[in-house]
């Protein structure tokens, strides 16, 4: 079973590898495939719920896929993503809402998309037990202020802040660092300067371990980012299997009678 504690150890030594995952089936496929962390992440907005950004996800959304994600995962750690407004707008709120995370959907950690305001919130969830990945870099929910998901930390004062709120909420208790869409060599820097694992999406090859949205993995999204990359063609069997299944129902080849069942004494009943 894979522990934060463990990932600590594997980091440097051995690449960690996580996925998001919001359904079962496909956390049990990732699961068995030996994937070390599954993140339910606030990315199933414009992955599978068909929104335009993460901001409409409800906690609700969330803990609900990350109770169907942790059923049926028995080794990954399952992490569970905080949507944007469940923390950060009132302390009890926060603590109720990711110890919810765990104590009523099974996950083993939660993610926050951090900055200097969540420093204090991580180490109070540190400190009650909740153990958290910290997110820096590009922070999706930050996508009206930014204006836009541009790569994020390309000026030395920008890229010190990334440095410094690394160090910050690992020493607030932050058991991992996912660092999303900056130059390479400033998460080579971020890498080196601290102990806790960094995990880079669009990050580079330095980083201790990558993730990657699983639709974007799978290619069952139109569009990814350029950053990511395909290694699968999901769409294309999708696209298969339901026009096999309309021309067999329009053609009279489903169902047959393999499918179907007849029940003698039901033959005349008028
Ligand atoms: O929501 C998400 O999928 C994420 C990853 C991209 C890190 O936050
Ligand atoms: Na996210």
């Amino acid at each position: 079973m894979v522990t934060t504690r463990g990932l600590r150890e594997q980091a440097g030594s051995e690449p960690i590898t996580m996925l998001t995952a919001y359904d079962a089936p496909t956390a049990k496929l990732i699961d068995e495939a030996g994937i070390d962390i599954i993140l339910v992440g606030d990315s199933m907005g414009n992955a599978v719920l068909g929104h335009e950004s993460t901001l409409p996800v409800t906690i609700d959304e969330v803990k609900s896929r990350t109770a169907a994600v942790s059923r049926v995962t028995e080794n990954a750690l399952v992490v569970a993503d905080m949507p944007f407004l469940s923390f950060g707008v009132d302390e009890a709120e926060t603590i109720r809402n990711a110890g919810m995370m765990l104590k009523e959907a099974g996950a083993d950690a939660v993610k926050l998309e951090s900055g200097a305001h969540t420093v204090e919130t991580t180490q109070r969830l540190t400190e009650l037990g909740i153990p958290v990945m910290a997110h820096l870099g590009l922070t999706p929910q930050h996508v009206n202020q930014i204006g836009g998901y541009g790569r994020q930390g390309t000026t030395k004062q920008a890229a010190r802040e990334i440095l410094a709120l690394g160090r910050e909420h690992e020493s607030a208790g932050a058991f991992s660092l996912v660092l999303e869409h900056i130059p390479e060599n400033l998460a080579a820097q971020v890498t080196s300067e601290i102990s806790i694992p960094t995990i880079g999406i669009g990050a580079g090859r330095d980083c201790d371990g990558q993730v990657l949205v699983i639709t974007d993995v799978l290619g069952l999204d139109e569009w990814s980012p350029p950053f990511s990359k395909q290694f699968g063609d999901v769409r294309s069997e999708i696209q298969n299997a339901v026009t096999a299944y309309k021309d067999a129902v329009e053609n009279g080849q489903f169902p047959t009678a393999e499918q179907s069942h007849i029940e003698e004494e039901l033959d005349e009943l008028y």
